[in-house]
């Protein structure tokens, strides 16, 4: 009998279709919010399965699933899997980084540039009619070309964002858990500064840092005390990272000039708070969203699971195990 793999969330057929090669597949055919019983219903049937960033896998979800040998996550970050759980179960847990680097860097970017030349609010000023006649000082932004950018967490992502600060002639600064080899540092064009001087000294930071126990609400009232007030943020990594009300308090008192984000907290529920703020701009969770880029990502976490099940050409070695020494 053929192994078993459950695919949690609509993809891309014909990639998905590859999984038809190997195991009989169970697909969700709609996107679904799945309780932690119908996961767990599914991954009991299941030898492996295709997940997203919306599916938390931890313990209810794995328990009884006796078959279960592998987890591929279609994202980079994994913050939805517990991974000392998956682990000591010995199911063998992947993600899709590099993929999505350059994507999500180009995002991040334009997030960025449209907080601080306020383009969110600009649009929605034109087509709610109110462009009378053109005024010298209206909707006056803040300069990004020469400005100092602050990235926090300066992994691949953060390393591409930095790239492309260089042809904008920024002053780039940066704050990760650990400092950089400085060949890195001089590639990138970047200097490491601890994470409060960091908060004070950018015009313009952008967060990019994994979510974990340590960066829930590391942006927080004092964290944003810290800033300046002619300072934007933008926020492309979880939204639990900030506190959504310390954030809007800032905007609110002027402490803080802007704000770009892609993911939220309570995400798809947005705190109403963010939606009456004027010098903020929000999308949906879609850095990683470029079609050639989310067919990649997908790609990936299907040969991931191939792999990881013991089929295909990487057999037992899937190309971004989360978890590699596990089954050692
Ligand atoms: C998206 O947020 C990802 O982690 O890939
Ligand atoms: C993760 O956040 C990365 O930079 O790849």
């Amino acid at each position: 009998e053929r192994p078993r793999v459950w695919v949690s969330q609509p993809l891309f057929d014909d990639i998905v279709g590859r999984l038809a090669e190997y195991f009989e597949v169970n697909a969700t055919a709609a996107v679904t919010q799945h309780s932690p019983e119908a996961a767990n219903a599914a991954l009991r049937e299941a030898d492996g399965a295709l997940v997203t960033l919306n599916d938390p896998i931890g313990a209810a979800q794995i328990a009884g699933a006796a078959k279960l040998r592998a987890i591929a996550n279609v994202g980079v970050g994994y913050n939805n899997l517990d991974l000392p759980v998956l682990s000591a179960a010995g199911i063998l847990a992947s993600n899709t980084p590099d993929v999505l680097t350059e994507t999500t860097a180009d995002f991040g970017w334009a997030l960025m540039m449209a907080a601080a030349r306020r383009i969110g609010e600009a649009e929605r000023w034109l087509r709610e009619g109110h462009w009378q006649r053109w005024s010298f000082d209206s909707l006056l932004g803040g300069d990004v070309h020469g400005a100092t950018l602050g990235i926090l967490g300066m992994g691949r992502i953060g390393q591409a964002i930095a790239r492309r600060a260089n042809g904008f002639g920024m002053r780039t600064l940066y704050h990760n858990r650990s400092r950089l080899p400085e060949t890195v540092e001089r590639e990138c064009a970047a200097s490491y500064v601890g994470f409060d001087d960091l908060l004070g000294r950018a015009d313009h930071l952008i967060l990019v840092l994994p979510y974990s126990p340590q960066s829930h609400h590391l942006i927080d009232a004092a964290a944003l005390a810290r800033m300046q007030p002619h300072a934007t943020l933008t926020n492309i990594a979880r939204g639990g990272i900030i506190d959504e009300d310390a954030l809007c308090d800032a905007l609110e008192q002027g402490r803080l000039a802007a704000a770009g984000l892609d993911v939220y907290e309570g995400e798809p529920r947005l705190n109403p708070r963010l939606l009456q703020q004027r010098r903020v701009v929000l999308t949906p969770h879609i850095a990683s969203g470029s079609l050639a880029t989310r067919r990649a990502m997908v790609s990936l976490a299907v040969d991931n699971l191939i792999a990881a099940l013991g089929y295909g050409p990487d057999a037992g070695r899937p190309p971004s195990p989360l978890n590699a020494g596990i089954r050692d």
